[in-house]
């Protein structure tokens, strides 16, 4: 057997896919570093994402011990770290230069659940370990405030005489929050123009101080607006999740929908069905009240990933009218773990477009 030195090391490595991405850990540069002392090989692993799943990591350091042990290596060390992948910023003046992930919610149609999934989306993805906010960015019906509950604390602005003006996001639940619902009461009507909506979402996205987050979660309006344009000129979005129901009239407009983000240019991380079916509590029966995989058919056809599928739950509806999404109040639930599968399956696909990128220097790298 040939000695194993460095270069040899690595090229085994290439033998090896990762079990999350299915790529190889070299050229997918999930292995940073590879050294080698003797016989002992050192490899240091880079998880791009704290929602990375616990069996994967386990199974990934499984598959580079044996390759690297039938390579002829005496001892493998490995060390995994968890860095939240990210596309720096082309610019110091960019907006939100703190946030590495920006992902918006979104859907063709009204009512099919994009605020009750993108609040635990959020929940799920900070209890896999992230730090997270939420930017209700439905300016004309924001449901932050109602569906996240009292705050911990409350949204503020003050003026820094260097600076102009500042805003503190609320925190709920942990989670850093803006919402037009703060600043305006509920029950006036406002009638928000394009270039209003606009300034609304720059003074959001500028004078807000988010601090460090590994993914800001936005929640948009139904269609295909005012936000979704403006926002898409304002910040690098790492993605969109795109939200339907079974019935052919909400995946009609999804597929409008995915058409309008391909041409600003705003990748679709995939597609997640929800209201999916109801499965009774009293006899495990499952009705598919408004039909079922049109979802899975829809990714299909348009060439984008199936997210999974979530089923009608009263927990579900009832954690939204209250104030604990279900990932809070029942994170133990079956229900809320399919929201945690689906946050490290969204947290996965943003993860892999950053690795395909080409390298641009980070100004920013938080070490768990
Ligand atoms: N899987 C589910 N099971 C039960 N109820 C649900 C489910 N998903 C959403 N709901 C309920 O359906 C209603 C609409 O959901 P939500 O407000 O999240 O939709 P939306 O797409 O954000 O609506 P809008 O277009 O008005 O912003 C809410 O009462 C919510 O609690
Ligand atoms: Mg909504």
């Amino acid at each position: 057997m040939t000695k194993l030195d460095e270069s040899a090391a690595k090229e085994t490595l290439k033998s090896v896919d990762d079990p999350a991405f299915g790529k190889d850990v070299i050229s997918h540069r999930i292995v940073k570093k590879v050294e080698v002392d003797g016989d002992q090989v050192s490899v240091r692993v880079e998880i791009p994402t704290p929602a990375y799943p616990k069996r994967d990591r386990d199974e990934l350091a499984r598959r580079i011990e044996s390759a690297l042990a039938e390579a002829g290596a005496g001892e493998v060390k490995i060390h995994q770290d968890v860095i939240t992948a990210y596309q720096p910023p082309p610019s110091e003046k960019a907006l939100l230069p703190g946030v590495k992930n920006i992902i918006a919610v979104a859907a063709g149609k009204g009512g099919v659940g994009k605020s009750t999934v993108a609040v635990n989306l959020a929940l799920a993805l900070q209890r896999h370990g992230a730090t997270v906010g939420v930017l209700d960015a439905d300016v004309f019906g924001p449901s932050m405030p109602q569906m996240l509950g009292p705050p911990q604390r409350h949204a503020a602005t003050s003026q820094d005489p260097s600076q102009g003006q500042k805003i503190t996001p609320a925190v709920h639940h942990g989670l850093k929050v803006i919402s037009v619902g703060f600043f305006v009461n509920k029950d006036e009507a406002v009638v928000w123009r394009g270039p209003m909506v606009h300034k609304l979402l720059e003074q959001f996205l500028g004078e807000v101080e988010w601090g460090e987050l590994d993914y800001l979660i936005c929640d948009l309006p139904p269609g295909t607006g005012d936000v979704q344009l403006s926002l898409s000129q304002l910040i690098p979005l790492s993605g969109a999740v795109m939200v339907t129901t079974p019935q052919e009239v909400s995946i009609i407009d999804v597929v409008k929908g995915i058409a309008m983000f391909e041409k600003v240019e705003i990748p679709i991380l995939g597609v997640v069905e929800n209201m999916s079916y109801y499965a009774c509590p009293a006899c495990g029966h499952h009705d598919e009240i408004f039909a079922h995989g049109g979802g899975k058919r829809l990714a299909k056809e348009s060439g984008v990933t199936h997210l999974g599928e979530l089923p009608i739950d009263t927990r579900i509806r009832f954690g939204g009218d209250t104030g604990v999404p279900i990932v809070a109040s029942a994170p133990d639930s079956e229900n809320a773990g399919r929201f945690m599968e689906l946050a490290s399956k969204v947290a996965l696909a943003a993860a892999d477009r950053v690795l395909q990128l080409p390298v641009r220097s980070p100004r920013l790298a938080v070490i768990r």
